[in-house]
């Protein structure tokens, strides 16, 4: 057994990564046959190409996939722990998995992801629910089939929790949810420790993958017809920092763009990295999407030292701007926290003329949660939460009404976009995203599917647009 430890997960040292090949274990290749597995997953695009890496695993062993979790043999759930609600999903998923397990003896219940990476958790697991049988975290997803294997063996609870991040392991297998998008990760772990934030504990220091591996993902991803890359990371804007050679960001950029895969995406960026020759290279390439999500997380620059983000309200300004002027048609997205313990109703109004400032094409905006162990969860917090809920539902209102008002500026434009398939509509319906990545519905015949389409918009909403194949 071993559990996660917050001290270790807190360290970070010098070292140069050490990258491993996976290697497969053929004495488990039968493991699964005739069985069953659902995987459920809480949190970031991160955590969900996890699964997509989890679920070529499983099949590896023979399992098969199974969509109704009741039916399943195996349900694993790849947990996030960003706040107290991912948190609850997660517990309540346990909740029902314990009373259906009362029913099906034989059921395998699995738990990974961040969560699993926090002593408080581990420490409820290991005491209350006993009858999780096998238990991984972010930094050993390869030693899945060794766990499952062991738990099957043993019959007892097999937690492997690593704190420190180990080697960077290539070659995984992978299942990927479609045939036309990828995520393709280029950066793992956090060393910006905001103090509210628990990423930096839970996924590791820094490690960017090495350019050689992620070109070729790229090269083969562009060989089997996929129209886009999503390039991950907590912070991609650091990707290189840590690599011996001077190769960053913009440099990979530039490389992923050479390789003419259709259309190339990027998250999450932090305005700290993000360098004036990233932006032109954004404006340069085509196939680099014009839409970059930049969080601001607050309009007070003395929340933003609270939050050890390490800009000002100035800073962030200047950097939307010179993004917004450089890059032709750009969409600008955000991420925005209210409630941050001792925000005043000044720092509030700070936040919402921001955002009267920046206009954003999309914004996701929370409330701030306390999370174990950041430096921000021993900070005093006198605002309430209902003074906070309502915060939320003004900025909110105020975001919207952007979002509608750059949305009502397509109208009648055409746009490029990447059919994703049915949509919930009704029949004939298609959605797909733009380049700006605003979802848009519009009719046409479901083979269009991981096509690159023009669109005209024909109408706009807060959160879509309404469109129809252009055929001139
Ligand atoms: N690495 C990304 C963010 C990852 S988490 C970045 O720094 O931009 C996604 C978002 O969750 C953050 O941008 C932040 O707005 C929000 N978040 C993180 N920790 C939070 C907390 N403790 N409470 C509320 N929101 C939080
Ligand atoms: Fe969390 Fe900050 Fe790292 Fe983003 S940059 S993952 S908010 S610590
Ligand atoms: Fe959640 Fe972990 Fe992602 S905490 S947001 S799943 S990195």
């Amino acid at each position: 057994m071993q559990l996660p430890n917050y001290q270790k997960a807190k360290s970070r040292n010098k070292d140069q990564v050490i990258r491993e090949e996976y290697q497969k274990n053929k004495q488990y290749q039968n493991l699964g046959r005739g069985k069953t597995y659902h995987v459920k997953t809480y949190g970031c695009q991160m955590n969900e190409h996890d699964t997509e890496n989890i679920k070529a695993l499983l099949e590896e062993l023979g399992f098969q996939e199974e969509e109704d979790y009741e039916k399943a043999d195996l349900v694993l759930l790849n947990t996030c722990s960003i706040r107290e609600n991912a948190h609850n999903k997660a517990f309540g998923m346990l909740g029902r998995l314990k009373h259906l397990k009362e029913k099906k003896k034989d059921l395998i219940i699995g738990l990974c992801g961040c969560m699993a990476q926090e002593e408080g958790v581990m420490d409820e697991i290991l005491h209350q629910y006993r009858f999780v049988n096998f238990v991984f975290g972010t930094h050993n997803l390869h030693h899945l089939p060794d766990l499952l294997y062991e738990n099957l063996k043993s019959k007892k609870q097999e937690i492997e929790v690593y704190s420190k991040e180990g080697n960077l392991i290539e070659g995984l297998p992978v299942k990927r949810a479609t045939s036309y998008k990828a995520y393709v990760n280029i950066i793992y772990g956090c060393d910006k420790f905001c103090t509210y934030c628990i990423v930096p504990f839970t996924r590791g220091k820094q490690r960017s993958r090495r350019k050689e591996d992620i070109l070729k993902e790229v090269e083969e991803l562009v060989k089997e017809g996929y129209q886009e890359v999503t390039l991950l990371g907590q912070n991609v804007n650091a990707y290189g920092k840590d690599l011996e050679e001077h190769y960053r960001m913009e440099d990979l950029l530039e490389d992923v763009a050479k390789t003419k895969i259709p259309r190339i995406r990027f998250m999450t960026s932090h305005p700290w990295d993000f360098t004036d020759r990233m932006i032109e290279v954004i404006a340069k390439y085509d196939n680099i999407m014009p839409s970059v999500h930049l969080p601001v997380q607050s309009g007070s620059s003395r929340i933003l030292k609270l939050m050890g983000r390490r800009y000002t309200k100035e800073d962030y300004l200047k950097l939307f701007h010179k993004i917004k002027d450089t890059v032709p048609n750009v969409s600008m997205s955000t991420d925005i926290i209210v409630g941050f313990p001792g925000e005043t109703e000044e720092d509030f109004q700070e936040t919402m003329s921001l955002v009267e400032e920046c206009q954003f094409d999309n914004a996701f905006t929370f409330i701030y949660s306390q999370r174990e162990n950041t430096p921000a969860s021993k900070l005093e917090d006198g605002v309430s939460l209902k003074e906070k809920e309502e915060r939320l539902y003004r900025l909110n209102e105020k975001v919207n009404a952007y979002f509608l008002k750059n949305n009502q500026k397509l109208i009648g434009k055409v746009v490029p976009v990447l059919v994703e398939g049915k949509n919930t509509n009704g029949k004939d319906g298609l959605y797909g995203y733009t380049d700006t990545n605003k979802l848009i519905n519009f009719a046409g015949d479901i083979s269009l599917t991981g096509k690159i389409i023009p669109v005209k918009v024909t109408d706009a909403k807060t959160w879509s647009l309404d469109g129809e194949i252009d055929e001139s």
